[in-house]
């Protein structure tokens, strides 16, 4: 028999195994200063776009106030224990009503964290008779709630519609067995590659087959559709959404996330979700910036329309320049290079030191080998003057990469 921890030792895993060269800087590096367009890196200043601050909203002075006077107010454990026992209050029911009506659904329900609370919700909502259907490039808290699931799961191909509706049917053959129902999950926005899930052509579906849709929207509320309900609202299905779910880490710049949809649903989700009932509630510092948050996302469209002129500008400069950004059609700004690991590793180290840029670097295995991802997140915080030096440096960077120089300085890190 091995001792449990052998394994650990020898095999870090895919990304552990970097952690020698990539700690601190690559991976769990230290962004300072206020989060903005400009903040420091390793003491230098850097055009930052790494953070998903979408409205500008986490420095406002507003938003700050608001934190620091329910800080200040009820400190920063109110109210203990798990909402059901003795950690409710007014105001987690008024942000649940509020958020609610934000993306027209009947009531909602809020949860701690979004990871946590999308592999609760997917737990509470199948049972082993029950068939779940998601796409192959969803977010890890779509993947674990689905591993989670007892019952019989099938992916489709990202974004594929054929592939979708194929195991749609075999996903129906299966429920009619069981005696079960099927849950469909798309995300509203994937967030590495920018595009929307087709939620319209998802909900067509429902004509033919018989299936609930539950969307994660992280990405899309505060930023997609007309009032920035989100990509159920940028498509017109919004209705067709049976469980919409939202987090505050990004637009809202805070933590926690919601649930939404019919009262019968969300009332099912409060007495089933383990991940609530099992855990403090919301602190509500939280809850009261939450709905600061949530009355400037509703009552400030021009920091939606700043947003959207730097993705335009940024995301058309890069075309313009020939980047290719996929299929992009959100905020989310991929820039897709080709080159392996440790050029990947040279070439943002001098992003970072020479250009002062700093993005988030993906590589595989969350894309495929040989490619690297630079994501841009832009923001209403960022400026033409952000974009325009970005573009100029990326060319200057591609340059560098198709013509071998960071192959050379790649032989270091290795
Ligand atoms: C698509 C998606 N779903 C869920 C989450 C998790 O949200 P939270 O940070 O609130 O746990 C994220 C955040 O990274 C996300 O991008």
């Amino acid at each position: 028999m091995k001792d449990l921890f052998e394994r650990i030792t020898n095999d870090k895993g895919p990304l552990g195994k970097w952690a020698k060269q990539a700690e601190g800087y690559y991976v769990f590096p230290k962004l300072e200063g206020s989060i903005s367009n400009r903040m420091r890196f390793n003491g230098k200043e850097v055009i930052t776009w790494s953070i998903n601050d979408y409205l500008g909203l986490a420095n406002h002075p507003e938003v700050i106030k608001v934190d620091a006077e329910a800080a200040q107010q009820y400190g920063m454990a109110y109210p203990m224990g798990a909402r059901m026992m003795s950690g409710h209050t007014d105001f987690h029911e008024q942000l649940e009503r509020e958020c609610a009506e934000f993306v027209n659904k009947e009531a909602a329900y809020l949860v701690n964290f979004g990871y946590q609370g999308m592999v609760s919700a997917i737990d509470a909502l199948v049972t082993k008779n029950d068939v779940v259907v998601y796409d192959m490039d969803s977010h890890a808290c779509i993947i674990d709630g689905a591993r989670l699931h007892q019952g019989k799961r099938f992916t489709f191909r990202h974004n594929d519609m054929e592939s979708f509706e194929k195991n749609l049917i075999r996903a129906s053959r299966r429920a009619e067995e069981t005696n079960g129902g099927i849950l469909v999950i798309s995300e509203g926005v994937f967030g590495m590659r920018g595009e929307q899930g087709k939620l319209k052509e998802i909900v067509a579906l429902k004509k033919k087959y018989n299936f609930r849709l539950l969307v994660d929207d992280a990405h899309g509320f505060g930023t997609l559709g007309k009032t920035g309900a989100g990509a159920g609202e940028e498509q017109g299905v919004q209705d067709e959404i049976d469980v919409y779910f939202a987090t505050f880490a990004k637009s809202m710049a805070g933590i926690g996330a919601f649930f939404a949809g019919n009262s019968d649903v969300i009332k099912y989700l409060q007495y089933n979700m383990r991940s609530q009932m099992f855990a403090k509630s919301l602190p509500m510092a939280m809850v009261k910036g939450a709905l600061k948050r949530l009355d400037m996302i509703r009552t400030m469209p021009e920091l939606r329309t700043k947003l959207w002129e730097n993705v335009n500008a940024l995301q058309s400069g890069l075309v313009e320049k020939g980047f290719n950004i996929g299929k992009t059609n959100t905020c989310v700004t991929p820039v897709f290079l080709e080159g392996d690991i440790p050029e990947a590793m040279a070439m943002v180290n001098d992003l970072r030191e020479n250009y002062r840029i700093f993005c988030s670097i993906v590589v595989y295995p969350v894309i495929p080998k040989g490619m690297i991802l630079l994501r841009l997140i832009p923001t209403s915080a960022h400026n033409l003057d952000d974009v325009k030096e970005t573009i100029a440096a990326f060319s200057s960077i591609r340059e560098k990469l198709t013509s071998g120089v960071y192959k050379k300085i790649a032989a270091a890190f290795i």
